[in-house]
C-alpha cells in the first residue's frame, strides 16, 4: 500500500536529561533557547524553542531514576492519513494517538533500529493560557516568565538529526518508502551515512555502524542546531567554557559544523545551512553517493 505520509518539518526533538537545573544552564543560558509553557501534563518535561519555533523538549526521568530515550517528532500534512499508514506499516511499538493542551495530536512508533519517532500535527492549534516559570515548570494560570536570554548565540532551527541504524537498505523502508523523505546526495567524505531531506530543507541523516562511543553511549545519535554565524557561536561557546570537540569543519556544500556535548553527554552539532541545490553529486536509492562516477 503506498504511504500517505507527507512530512513538513521537524516539530521537535526530545532529549533525555538528568536535571533541568543543570541542562538549562546549557540550553537556555548558553545556547539561548527560550523556555515556553509545556502542553503536556507530565511534570518532568521542559519545553523550549528555537527562533523559528521548532521545539526542544528536555526530558527528565519520569521515575527519577531511569533516563529515557531520545525521540524525533515530525510534523505531517495530514495527521489522520499518517496514522492510517503507520498502523498499516507493521513497525513496532506503535502508541495510541493523543492530544496535547494546545490541540496538537501525536502518535509514536519505532523504526527497525529502535529509534523512537513521533508524528504530530502543528503546534498551537488551540489557544492555551498555560504559563511556565524560568525552569519550565508549567501551570494552568499565573505569570509567564519569559526572560531574555543573555546568550549571543542564535539558534534558528534544527538543521538535521543523526540517527544510528544497522542496515541501510532496511532502514530506507521507513524513511524513504513510508515517510516519503527524499534521499539526497550527502556532502561528506565516505559513504557511512545517508542524507534525506524534507520539504523545508531540514534533514534526517541515518548513520551506519560501527557505533561511535561518546560520553553517553552512541554519538551517532545527535541533534544539529542551525546558526547563521558559526564563528561567533564558537566564540560564545568558548567564553562559556564549552569544549568544542570537533570542528569547525566544512562540508562539500559549504556547510560548516562543529560538535559539543551537553552536560549529560548528549552530542550536539552546531551547523550552518548548506546549499546543495547545485550539487554535481549523484545518489542511489539507498543514499550511496557518487562524485564524477566514483563512489565516495
Ligand atoms: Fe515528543
Ligand atoms: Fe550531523
Amino acid at each position: 500500500m503506498p504511504s500517505n505520509i507527507r512530512i513538513k518539518t521537524i516539530n521537535h526533538v526530545g532529549i533525555p536529561v538528568w536535571d533541568r537545573r543543570v541542562s538549562l544552564k546549557f540550553y537556555r543560558d548558553i545556547l539561548g533557547l527560550q523556555v515556553i509553557p509545556s502542553m503536556v501534563d507530565s511534570p518532568n518535561i521542559v519545553w523550549t524553542k528555537t527562533l523559528d519555533g521548532t521545539m526542544v523538549h528536555l526530558i527528565e526521568p519520569s521515575d527519577g531514576e531511569n533516563l529515557g530515550a531520545p525521540h524525533t517528532a515530525f510534523e505531517v500534512e495530514d495527521f489522520d492519513a499518517a496514522v492510517e499508514s503507520l498502523r498499516a506499516s507493521g513497525y513496532p511499538n506503535i502508541s495510541d494517538t493523543g492530544e496535547r493542551h494546545d490541540g496538537q495530536s501525536y502518535i509514536f512508533i519505532d523504526d527497525n533500529d529502535g529509534n523512537r519517532l513521533e508524528f504530530a500535527t502543528a503546534s498551537g492549534l488551540r489557544a492555551s493560557s498555560r504559563v511556565a516559570d524560568a525552569l519550565g515548570y508549567t501551570t494552568e494560570s499565573g505569570d509567564n516568565v519569559v526572560a531574555d536570554s543573555p546568550s549571543k548565540i542564535q539558534i534558528l532551527t534544527i538543521n538535521h538529526i543523526g540517527l544510528p541504524i544497522n542496515d541501510r537498505a532496511e532502514c530506507m523502508g521507513m524513511y524513504r518508502d513510508l515517510l516519503n523523505i527524499n534521499v539526497i546526495p550527502h556532502q561528506v567524505t565516505g559513504n557511512t551515512l545517508a542524507w534525506t531531506g524534507m520539504q523545508d530543507g531540514s534533514m534526517v541523516h541515518v548513520i551506519d555502524p560501527p557505533k561511535s562511543v561518546g560520553p553517553r553511549g552512541d554519538s551517532r545519535q545527535h541533534v544539529a542546531f542551525e546558526v547563521v554565524d558559526i564563528e561567533a557561536t564558537a566564540e560564545a561557546l568558548i567564553e562559556a567554557d564549552i569544549e568544542i570537540i570537533d570542528g569547525i569543519g566544512t562540508r562539500n556544500d559549504g556547510q560548516h559544523a562543529m560538535f559539543v556535548y551537553d552536560p549529560d553527554g548528549n552530542r550536539i552539532e552546531i551547523a550552518t545551512r548548506g546549499d546543495h541545490s547545485e550539487t554535481t553529486r549523484t545518489v542511489d536509492e539507498n543514499g550511496y553517493t557518487n562524485e564524477d562516477g566514483a563512489l565516495l
